[in-house]
């Protein structure tokens, strides 16, 4: 069996847990390498996953021969950059969330990409997981009619450090976390959003407003054929890891996340249910794991990805006009700028 040389660039959290699935479970790749800025962070990962080459950048590894493809999982500043260069060197790539962190550079990317006749996905990995996939299905069967609301709440669970603000080089929490929230808001609604109305705080932790960022936050929608929606992004609830989403059809709704009929359910640090998930590589691990996978096989079979560069384009663009409701106070228009295909 062909199998498709991968190597990893960025294997802190998330580019580790790629490189782990690559290396163990995914049959028809090899994890060829791994590269990080880190010089000693890629020879460790490296070494506990017994493979033979690590690098210091992406240049580096794009000498190493075998490699196929290109998982990108360095800090969202990075990413656009770094699928023009593997485009340019003929790399097939699945790149993290966001693809950029502006459009310029988003369709820069995107002409690279094309120019290079090559394959990009976008990591919105939610669209592989088990529950959302099985929603997708019934809103294609038409079982809730036509979606009139939608709905979803996506909340961490542990305060990101002050130091992460002051590195500088992730998005802030419309690029960093409403933007899987704002890929299925299109994906799930099958329409595009045209207008949203951001409204943000930072009034538990004052001191993150300097980094231009903020605690939590709600952006309500609305949609190209008359649909709406609203979207909550907290990076602090310290119960747990919460990711819920609802479509409100004509006929019926559907829910992914919990609903029980009890009168309160009361949510602390170390108490509340148990059930919860604690983290996004425990709730999503299928769903890494079955994304990675489909980018594999649909590269050797040359068959399109699933998630492409496109919808990695317009969930930023609507992150960018979300950013741009929160700095203006008042709603602002979605769009992309000039076709990446006409560019
Ligand atoms: N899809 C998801 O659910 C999900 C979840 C978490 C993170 N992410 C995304 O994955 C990316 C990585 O996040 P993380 O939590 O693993 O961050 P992290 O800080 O744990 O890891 C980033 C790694 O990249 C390395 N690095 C930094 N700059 C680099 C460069 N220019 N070239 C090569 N390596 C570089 C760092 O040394 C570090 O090891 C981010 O873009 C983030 O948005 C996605």
């Amino acid at each position: 069996m062909r199998k498709l040389g991968v190597g990893v660039l960025g294997v802190g959290e998330m580019g580790k847990r790629h490189a782990e699935n690559l290396r163990s479970l995914v049959p028809e790749a090899r994890l060829v390498a791994v590269a990080d800025a880190s010089t000693e962070r890629a020879r460790q990962v490296a070494a506990e996953l017994e493979i033979e080459h690590s690098y210091s950048s992406l240049d580096a590894m794009l000498e190493c021969k075998d490699l196929d493809a290109v998982l990108i999982a360095t800090p969202d500043k990075f990413h656009a950059q770094a699928v023009g260069i593997a485009a340019r060197a003929g790399k097939d790539i699945l790149c993290e969330k966001p693809l950029a962190l502006n459009l310029a550079d988003a369709h820069a990317a995107l002409r690279a990409v094309s120019r290079a006749g090559r394959r990009l996905q976008i990591g919105f990995m939610r669209r592989y997981d088990p529950a959302y996939r099985a929603a997708m299905k019934r809103v294609e069967a038409g079982e809730i009619g036509v979606p009139v609301i939608f709905k979803s709440v996506g909340r961490d669970k542990d305060a990101p450090p002050l130091a992460a603000y002051q590195a500088n080089v992730n998005g802030m929490v419309f690029y960093n976390n409403t933007i899987h929230d704002f890929d299925l808001a299109r994906w799930l609604v099958r329409d595009e959003i045209t207008e949203v109305h951001a409204y943000t705080t930072v009034a538990i932790r004052p001191e993150v407003a300097q980094y231009g960022d903020v605690v939590a936050s709600v952006v309500n929608l609305q949609y190209q054929q008359g649909a709406i929606g609203n979207v909550e992004s907290y990076v602090q609830a310290a119960y747990g890891y919460d990711v819920r989403t609802e479509i409100v059809g004509s006929k019926g709704s559907i829910l992914v996340g919990s609903l029980r009929q009890t009168a309160a359910t009361f949510l602390t640090a170390g108490g509340g249910v148990q059930t919860l998930a604690d983290h996004f590589l425990t709730r999503f691990a299928d769903a890494y794991l079955a994304e990675v996978r489909d980018f594999v096989q649909n590269i050797l079979n040359d068959r399109p990805v699933r998630v492409t560069g496109e919808d990695g384009l317009k969930a930023l663009g609507i992150a960018v006009a979300a950013e741009n409701s929160h700095v203006q106070g008042k709603p602002a228009r979605v769009t992309v700028g000039r076709s990446s295909a006409s560019a």
